[in-house]
């Protein structure tokens, strides 16, 4: 039996909010860090008999900003996990990064903490756009961090992008792109690069309804989608998930276990788990998260227990998100079933259109079934 379990931290810490960001993460709560990450290794002690029984193969720090606070927290979290560490069995421990934020000291106290992996937030290459979306730093802050990276020793760096983004034309996306495979000598291994989605309530959607700022029209992104996939892709940027592109051998090991529905435990405000059959996450709000964890009350807030079906309608929505697709060899070992005998009018009806086809035992999304991904979930829902 597969023993390994991933690890997530969720720091929700930011300088400052950037317009389109829905993510759990606040700006102007300094008060709140020192007891913050005290109470999330407390957390993570309270479990102290589970995470004994498992391996922990991948930790992701992730937020919010992790490099925004001091990097001693990061070692205080890392120290604590480590108490179930064996030797051998991590394999990547990756921290988000914003430029801005990061000095050499910190990525050398990561380093010397075990971070083997680290994850920098660009979006765009383009101040003017930067500033348009609320980020609190221009491109040459994200080159300093990128040579600082270097410099410290890391080899192994992943990329944010967003696309599309206000006020930018095709000729300057294309540039990006450009720019973005240009740092494959600088280790940038792995590049992540999503749509941008609109949250409610976020002052993007204000703008852009507002007519403050606009989107390029479908066409436009479309042709964007192309160059992107077609630059990455001929560049050895292999495509392994719908956003996500890699050198061989630099997939995320971490995300890798999100979409083949592997255990993960998260601590933290607002951290997601899938446990024992359960995916379940934790309080939103810092301050009732610190204080519960204090007057040892419970910090979960929504709990899920999937039933077999429900568990297998996840396992191929989720596999069906890697360019490599569903393996029936392996969806039969965990289900004692065949993938066909449960799901067969649903995979019939998207292969009749076009969307999935079945190919040397793996399930997976055609070309056209990757743009329009949604209607093949809807599928499963
Ligand atoms: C957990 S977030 C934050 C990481 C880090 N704080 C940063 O800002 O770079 C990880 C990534 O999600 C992406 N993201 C956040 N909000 C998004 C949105 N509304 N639409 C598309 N991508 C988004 C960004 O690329 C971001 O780097
Ligand atoms: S820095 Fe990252 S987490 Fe913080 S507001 Fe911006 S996108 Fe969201």
């Amino acid at each position: 039996m597969n023993n390994d379990i991933g690890v997530y931290i969720h720091i929700p810490f930011c300088l400052s909010k950037c317009y389109y960001c829905d993510f759990a993460s606040f700006a102007n709560c300094e008060a709140l860090i020192e007891p913050y990450i005290d109470a999330l290794c407390e957390e993570i002690l309270k479990n102290s008999e589970i995470l004994s029984q498992y391996n922990i193969s991948t930790i992701y720090i992730g937020g919010g900003t992790p490099s925004y606070i001091d990097a001693k927290y990061i070692v205080q979290i890392l120290d604590t996990l480590k108490l179930f560490i064996s030797s051998n069995s991590l394999k990547e421990v990756t921290i988000e990064v914003n430029p801005n934020s990061i000095t050499k000291e910190k990525l050398e106290m990561y380093k010397e903490a075990g971070v083997n992996r680290l994850s920098i937030g660009l979006q765009s290459t383009y101040d003017k756009v930067l500033k348009m979306i609320g980020r609190a730093h221009k491109l040459k802050d994200f080159e300093e961090t990128l040579n600082l990276a270097n410099e410290v020793g890391f080899s192994n760096i992943s990329l944010d992008l967003i696309y599309p983004l206000p006020d930018l034309s095709l000729e300057e996306f294309k540039n990006t792109v450009d720019y973005a495979i240009s740092l494959k000598e600088k280790n940038i291994k792995h590049i992540s690069i999503y749509n941008l989605e609109i949250h409610e309530n976020t002052k993007l959607a204000f703008l852009l309804k507002e007519g403050y700022i606009s989107l390029v029209d479908e066409d436009t992104e479309y042709e964007m989608y192309k160059y992107l996939k077609d630059t990455f892709e001929t560049n050895e940027y292999h495509r392994y998930e719908i956003s996500n592109y890699a050198l061989k051998g630099y997939e995320s090991i971490h995300n890798l276990k999100y979409w083949n529905q592997e255990q993960y435990l998260g601590f933290g405000s607002s951290a997601a788990s899938f446990f024992g059959g359960r995916r379940y996450s934790n309080l939103k709000d810092v301050r009732e998260y610190i204080n519960n964890i204090k007057s040892n009350k419970s910090v979960r807030s929504e709990c899920e227990e999937l039933d077999l079906l429900a568990l297998m309608k996840e396992y191929v929505m989720l596999n069906l998100r890697k360019t490599e697709g569903l393996d029936k060899t392996k969806f039969k070992r965990k289900y004692q079933k065949d993938v066909y005998d449960i799901f067969s009018e649903e995979i019939n009806e998207l292969v009749k259109d076009g969307l999935i086809k079945d190919e040397k035992g793996h399930i997976m999304l055609t070309d056209r079934g990757l743009e329009v991904a949604n209607l093949v979930w809807e599928k499963f829902v």
